[in-house]
């Protein structure tokens, strides 16, 4: 049965001061959860303090993005290998923010996956829709080509990695992204059903172990009603990452979702999802 997981993007927040006093009180308020990962992903310049703080706890961390190349004269960039050297359990990767900057194609971003993989991080490979895609009712044909690179581009080595290291796909519709409006329960299910879907297709047994976190305006107000959705398993989370109460609320609506997924008598099987 897959664990949920709640990971916190902090983008581009933080000091080390502010960074000590919500950790701390992660720290005490996340140590007894049942069924449920925690991570935080911090500014790169914060993962020495991240390790220093988190190496005895149950929070995990990790990197917001990584380089796509291994070293050389790329002036700015992180390798890979170089975050893992800080204890990083993840990486984000191909965030809508990335891509919007035109940083990011799917090329580059499955490139900076292999990358995260052959450190032995797990990348948290990000995908989802802008408003336009959605209303002209091209979501799931952009995602599904955001996709694509990720479930037929890893060859077999790749992809054996992507499963010893326990991948994660995180849907976050552009449109949910800091605006307070979040993706229907249904919306997202529907969605989260045709990402596994399309994993099923390659491996179907991975396909099940998968872990697809919901990310979009998530607060502690709508976390029940997404996180208890048969295939969502967990909330990549912006804003509310960034305070201490609400993570911890949210972090304690994915047990009690778990807790009530583990009571269910069959998990479900992925099904084919149209594109229509
Ligand atoms: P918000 O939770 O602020 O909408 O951000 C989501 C996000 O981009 C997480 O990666």
């Amino acid at each position: 049965m897959r664990n949920q997981l709640v990971v916190g993007n902090w983008k581009l927040h933080g000091s080390l001061l502010e960074n000590q006093s919500l950790l701390n009180l992660l720290k005490q308020s996340l140590h007894d959860l049942h069924g449920v990962d925690t991570a935080v992903c911090l500014p790169y310049v914060y993962l020495f303090q991240a390790q220093a703080m988190l190496q005895d706890s149950a929070i995990a961390w990790g990197a917001q993005n990584v380089s796509q190349f291994t070293e050389g004269a790329y002036t700015s960039c992180v390798s890979a290998a170089m975050v893992a050297e800080f204890g990083c359990r993840y990486s984000i990767v191909g965030h809508s923010e990335r891509r919007a900057l035109k940083l990011e194609s799917n090329q580059v971003a499955t490139k900076r996956v292999l990358h995260a993989l052959h450190a032995g991080l797990t990348p948290i490979f990000c995908v989802g829709e802008t408003v336009d895609e959605r209303d002209g009712g091209m979501a799931e044909l952009i995602v599904k080509n955001q996709m694509l690179n990720i479930v037929y581009g890893l060859d077999d080595e790749a992809f054996a990695l992507a499963k010893k290291f326990n991948m994660v796909i995180a849907y976050e519709p552009v449109w949910a992204i800091g605006t307070g409006q979040h993706a229907s329960p249904e919306q997202a299910q529907r969605m989260h059903a045709f990402i596994r879907w399309m994993i099923a297709e390659r491996d179907p047994e991975f396909a099940t172990q998968i872990r697809i976190v919901y990310g979009g305006s998530l607060s502690p107000s709508n976390a029940q009603s997404l996180l208890s959705m048969p295939d969502i398993d967990g909330g990549l989370l912006g804003r509310a990452a960034l305070v201490a109460e609400d993570f911890i609320q949210i972090c304690r609506t994915a047990a009690l979702c778990q807790h009530q997924k583990q009571s269910a008598v069959e998990p479900p099987t992925p099904q084919p999802v149209s594109l229509a």
